[in-house]
């Protein structure tokens, strides 16, 4: 094709000096950007509204990352309507001019790669390397779906009926209402808003309170790439008020959330009740919890084990739905495994996130109780190994330390419930088989992976552990998009599998056109 084949956004070496300039540099100029007030984007008009939602760094919370507006049901209504007027027009824009503007927006965001990830790391508290990785995936599934947009544009039907001509149109949905989570605040939210509109859908874009400013930044990245007025409407507010309104609203055509298990079952069941006025099914594309494992097994590399799982435990400070939160360890190595882990997490650095320490401060006060709450809990249901309370800093920031549990039942609060933060629980397996089903005990299914060596137990895996994203001898986050379709199974939400060839069918609907000839 034209644009060429895709290649997955290559990671930033800031073992370079050059590398490590241009992000200090970075975070100094965005440092002075910081506590600017946002409008809603309604129609491309700018509002404004009494209720302010504040946005703050993690690691001194004193610090307003941005100001943004609060919708509310009457904003909702507006939105609405003007996504339904822009899809009047978008749904018949060229499926080649709308992945145009997914490659401009991408090139944009590549020249200006560092200052992203500043923002990442003063509105969530993302390391340097996790901010890029961030970034990374943003260009990617902007490239990517650029892409997939003309496959799906040039599909045809499997057969010619004889004396016809047969044709398969994947014609675009209508209004979505698009709900992404804090934790990825810029891939995930840029990649369910491009998968939206590249397929000819409108959207009602509501970010999440803890991460409106990367969205608005992105939102600004549109309007450059020359995005219409109106096909992404942009309206930071409460889930409870905003959220339900745009969920609710008889003419949503689907929601493609991202987020926990309990918001997310709320939502289908609240997008599965019919609303006055409304002629439609209203689709859902949930992802969703996740309480991933990393067996261990007997024969494996333990080095490459353990470092799979310290990067997947506490990357990002565990926030993660594809975090390793517990890891299954065979008997024969699990001693030897639990003091490699101890002296890992000894040496991991906690700080202020603009130092690029190892860690960073995890999202909110509320998060940080909650985790601790879970602390708690371990302390009554496993060995503590590792950390077990909050760091203090000068600036109140919500700093907790990385966490390790032993001897965890496999039933146990701390091996079931997603905690979303920097906790570890290990479990002790009588081999292959034990071990294999305490992976496949909880609600979830989202991510998982393997350390061994013994082909029968991949392949094992490969057919019984039951995850969407399974990873044999590699750590069980940091999916790529393209190599890695993302989604989970069972209470992990729709398996939609982000970054995928079928992802962008989640937001079409395919009309069969046969023409007697
Ligand atoms: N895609 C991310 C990962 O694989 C999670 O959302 O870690």
């Amino acid at each position: 094709t034209p644009m060429g084949v895709f290649r997955n956004e290559p990671f930033t070496d800031f073992s370079h000096s050059d590398k490590q300039h241009a992000m200090k540099d970075a975070l100094l100029k965005v440092g002075d950007l910081l506590g600017h007030e946002y409008p809603l984007i309604i129609g491309g008009e700018r509002l404004h509204t009494p209720g302010k939602i504040e946005s703050h760094n993690p690691a001194r919370p004193a610090q307003i990352v941005g100001i943004h507006q609060k919708a509310g049901k009457d904003h909702a209504e507006a939105a609405i309507q003007a996504a339904l007027t822009a899809f009047s027009a978008w749904k018949y824009v060229p499926a080649g001019t709308r992945s145009s503007l997914l490659l401009r927006a991408a090139e944009i965001i590549q020249h200006r790669k560092f200052e992203f990830c500043a923002w990442l790391v003063y509105e969530v508290g993302k390391n340097w390397a996790e901010a890029d990785a961030d970034v990374a995936e943003t260009i990617d599934f902007l490239e990517f779906y650029a892409r997939e947009a003309l496959r799906l544009a040039a599909a045809t039907t499997p057969i010619q009926y004889p004396g016809e001509r047969d044709e398969l149109l994947y014609i675009p949905l209508g209004v979505g209402a698009v709900i992404p989570p804090w934790n990825f605040p810029f891939a995930i939210m840029a990649g369910m808003t491009a998968a939206a509109i590249v397929t000819g859908n409108t959207v009602v874009l509501k970010p999440s309170s803890d991460s409106p400013t990367i969205a608005a930044k992105f939102v600004e990245v549109l309007e450059e790439a020359g995005m219409p007025p109106g096909v992404v409407n942009f309206c930071p507010g409460s889930g409870a008020t905003f959220g339900n309104a745009i969920v609710e609203h008889p003419k949503t055509r689907f929601i493609a959330f991202t987020g926990s298990r309990d918001v997310g079952l709320d939502i289908h069941e609240k997008a599965a009740k019919t609303q006055p006025g409304q002629i439609w099914i209203k689709r859902t594309v949930l992802e969703m919890g996740g309480k991933d494992s990393i067996i261990v097994s007997g024969d494996c590399d333990l080095d490459a084990a353990v470092d799979g799982v310290i990067a997947s435990a506490f990357g990002f400070s565990g926030q993660k739905c594809s975090a390793c939160s517990r890891a299954i360890v065979d008997e024969l190595v699990y001693d030897l495994f639990i003091e490699r882990i101890r002296e890992r997490v000894a040496s991991l650095t906690i700080g202020d996130p603009t130092l690029n320490p190892n860690m960073g401060p995890v999202v909110n006060h509320a998060a940080m109780q909650s985790i601790l709450s879970y602390i708690e809990i371990g302390k009554s249901e496993g060995r503590l190994i590792a950390g077990g309370q909050a760091i203090e800093s000068p600036e109140g920031g919500y700093f907790v330390a990385p966490t390790v549990f032993a001897d965890v039942a496999p039933t146990a609060r701390l091996a079931q419930e997603e905690i979303f933060g920097p906790v570890l629980a290990l479990i002790k397996a009588k081999g292959f088989e034990e071990a294999l089903s305490i992976a496949n005990n909880t609600e979830y299914g989202l991510t998982g992976a393997i350390y061994t060596h013994d082909r029968v137990e991949l392949d094992r895996a490969r057919l019984d552990f039951h995850v969407g994203n399974l990873y044999l001898n590699r750590k069980c986050t940091g999916a790529m998009v393209g190599a890695h379709p993302f989604g989970g199974f069972n209470m992990s939400g729709t398996d939609s599998k982000a970054g995928g060839p079928d992802y962008l069918l989640l937001f079409t609907q395919a009309k069969s056109v046969a023409e007697r000839l």
